[in-house]
C-alpha cells in the first residue's frame, strides 16, 4: 500500500461549516489530522442556506462551474465553491444547487418536523456531483471516503455507471456507518431518478430491502470496506435486529471488510485549555476555572450556584436513542434530590415539551434550552460536574468524550462506543473514568444517578475520577 493516500472525504455535514449531530464533528476533525499525517485530502458537503460564506471565504472554483446532472431526465445545473476548513489546510469543496439546498434544514422542514419529500433527489445529485467534480478537477483519489446514507449510492454508481469508466480504475471506496438507524429509505420509483437501471431492483437484491430502495443498503454491498464508530458497535450491528435495523444479515455478510474504530475528537476545539468559546479555560493541575464556568453557567439559566450542589448536563439531540424516555420516568424522583439539571438540545416534541415543564414546575433545579447551540455546548460542557448519557444506542458518542476532557464525569449506559470509551469507577481499585449501567432501564438508570450522587460528596474520591477522565487521550493523533 502506499503511504501517502489521495483521499476524497465526503459527507452531508461538516463543522463548523452547518452541523446536526456527530457526524459533522467527525467529518470537520478527521481531515485535519489526516492532512497532518501528509495524505492528500479534500472534503466535499452540500452548499446549503446556513452555510455562511463571507464568514468562511467560500470561493467559486473556475473548473466547476454549470456542472450538468440529471435526476430521471431533467438536468440540473450545479457549481462549485470552495474553502479550507478552519485553522487548516484542507481544502473543501461545496456543491451549490439553489433548488435543492437552498432552504432553512439540512434534512427536514423545521416547520414541520419532516423530511423534506425530495430527500432522494437532493444526495442522488449531490453524490454525481462529487463524482463529476474528480473529473473536472482532474484529481483521481485512490480512497473515496463515503458517510452515512446520503452519500452512500456513490459506491454503487462508480460499479455500474461508472465502471468502464478509466479515470477511477484506481479509486476504492470506503463507507463509514455512523448510525445505521438512518438508511435513506425511499420508493423503487427513485431508481429512475437516480438514472439507474430496473434490472437491480428484486427481493433482497443489493438495493432492495423491504419492497424500497435502501440507500445505506446499497452503499454497505458495494463499498470496497465499511467502518463503524466503534468495535462494539460494529458487533452489535451484525448480532442483533435492535441495534442492526434489519440490515444485520447484510454487515454479517461483511463480516471481513467491516472495521470498528473509535472516532477521535479534535483537542484544539474540545480542550479546556484553549477552548476560546468559554470564559475560563483551565487544565488538570488547575480546576479553579472549572468551577467559574459552572458559576456562569448557572447564571445563564438563573439557577443558584452551590458548591455542594451537582450540576448535570446533557447536550443532545432530543431523540429516543439518547435515553430521552428513561429520564422522563425518573425525572420526578430526580427532582427531589440535591441535584441541579441542565439540558440543551433539538428534536422531538414530547421531549421538549416535557423539559420545558419540569423547568416551569422546578425553575431553581431545571435549566433547558431548545436549539443547537455550539457556544453553549462548550459552557456545559465545561461547567457540569457530571454529563449524563444513557443512550439506547451509541454508535459512539462524542459528548462522552468531550465531558472527560472537561472534567465532567460522564454517567452512561453500557452500548456502543459508550461501553468502549467510559470504564465504571471502582472504589476498591480507585480506577475508573464515570458511571456506567448495563440494562436499559429506568431503575438501572436511577440507581447509577444515585451511586454518582453520593460519590460526589467525597470530594477526594471525586477529584480522583475526574482525574481519570482528564488523563485520557480521545484524539485523532496517533
Ligand atoms: C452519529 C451517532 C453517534 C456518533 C456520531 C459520529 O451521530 O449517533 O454515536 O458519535 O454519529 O460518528
Amino acid at each position: 500500500m502506499k503511504s501517502k493516500l489521495k483521499i476524497f472525504f465526503i459527507a452531508s455535514e461538516v463543522a463548523p461549516f452547518a452541523q446536526t449531530g456527530g457526524l459533522a464533528d467527525v467529518a470537520g476533525a478527521l481531515p485535519k489530522y489526516l492532512k497532518n499525517m501528509g495524505h492528500d485530502i479534500r472534503v466535499m458537503m452540500p452548499n446549503y442556506k446556513v452555510i455562511n460564506e463571507r464568514k468562511y471565504t467560500l470561493r467559486d472554483v473556475i473548473r466547476l462551474q454549470d456542472l450538468e446532472l440529471k435526476i430521471g431526465s431533467k438536468i440540473f445545473y450545479a457549481n462549485g465553491k470552495s474553502a479550507f476548513l478552519p485553522d487548516s489546510k484542507v481544502q473543501i469543496y461545496f456543491l451549490d444547487n439553489k433548488y435543492y439546498f437552498d432552504r432553512e434544514g439540512l434534512y427536514c422542514d423545521s416547520k414541520t418536523g419532516l423530511d423534506y419529500k425530495d430527500n432522494a433527489e437532493r444526495y442522488i445529485l449531490f453524490s454525481k456531483g462529487c463524482i463529476e467534480t474528480l473529473k473536472l478537477l482532474h484529481w483521481q483519489p485512490d480512497i473515496i471516503h463515503c458517510n452515512e446514507w446520503q452519500t452512500a449510492l456513490i459506491p454503487l454508481y462508480l460499479k455500474s455507471t461508472y465502471k468502464e469508466d478509466a479515470f477511477f480504475k484506481n479509486t476504492k471506496t470506503l463507507l463509514s456507518v455512523h448510525n445505521i438507524a438512518y438508511q435513506g429509505i425511499f420508493d423503487p420509483s427513485v431508481i429512475q431518478k437516480a438514472c439507474l437501471h430496473d434490472s437491480i431492483f428484486y427481493s433482497d437484491s443489493p438495493i432492495e430491502f423491504d419492497g424500497k430502495f435502501n440507500f445505506l443498503k446499497a452503499g454497505l454491498e458495494y463499498a470496497d470496506l465499511l467502518t463503524t464508530v466503534s468495535e462494539t458497535y460494529a458487533e452489535e450491528i451484525q448480532n442483533s435486529s435492535e441495534y442492526g435495523c434489519g440490515l444485520e444479515r447484510v454487515i454479517k455478510r461483511r463480516k471481513d471488510n467491516i472495521f470498528g474504530i473509535i472516532n477521535g475528537i479534535d483537542d484544539e476545539i474540545w480542550n479546556p485549555e484553549k477552548d476560546r468559546l468559554i470564559p475560563f479555560q483551565y487544565n488538570r493541575r488547575n480546576l479553579s476555572g472549572k468551577i467559574e464556568n459552572k458559576k456562569e453557567l448557572l447564571k445563564r439559566f438563573n439557577i443558584e450556584f452551590n458548591e455542594n450542589i451537582p450540576l448535570i448536563g446533557t447536550v443532545s439531540r432530543l431523540v429516543d436513542q439518547k435515553g430521552f424516555d428513561l429520564i422522563g420516568t425518573i425525572l420526578e424522583d430526580l427532582m427531589q434530590m440535591k441535584l441541579q439539571f441542565i439540558i440543551l438540545g433539538l428534536g422531538d416534541q414530547k421531549y421538549s415539551k416535557l423539559f420545558q415543564t419540569f423547568h416551569q414546575k422546578y425553575p431553581h433545579k431545571v435549566g433547558f434550552k431548545l436549539g443547537f447551540d455550539n457556544q453553549l455546548a462548550h459552557l456545559i460542557e465545561a461547567g457540569s460536574d457530571m454529563y449524563l448519557m444513557p443512550s439506547r444506542y451509541e454508535p459512539c458518542g462524542l459528548n462522552q468524550l468531550y465531558s472527560l476532557y472537561y472534567g465532567t464525569v460522564p454517567i452512561v449506559r453500557e452500548t456502543g462506543g459508550l461501553a468502549d470509551t467510559i470504564e465504571n469507577f471502582d472504589r476498591n481499585t480507585a480506577a475508573g473514568t464515570g458511571f456506567v449501567f448495563k440494562k436499559y432501564n429506568a431503575n438501572e438508570l436511577l440507581k447509577v444517578i444515585k451511586k454518582a450522587l453520593k460519590i460526589y460528596n467525597k470530594k477526594d474520591i471525586w477529584n480522583k475520577i475526574m482525574q481519570n477522565g482528564m488523563k485520557q487521550d480521545f484524539s485523532w493523533k496517533l
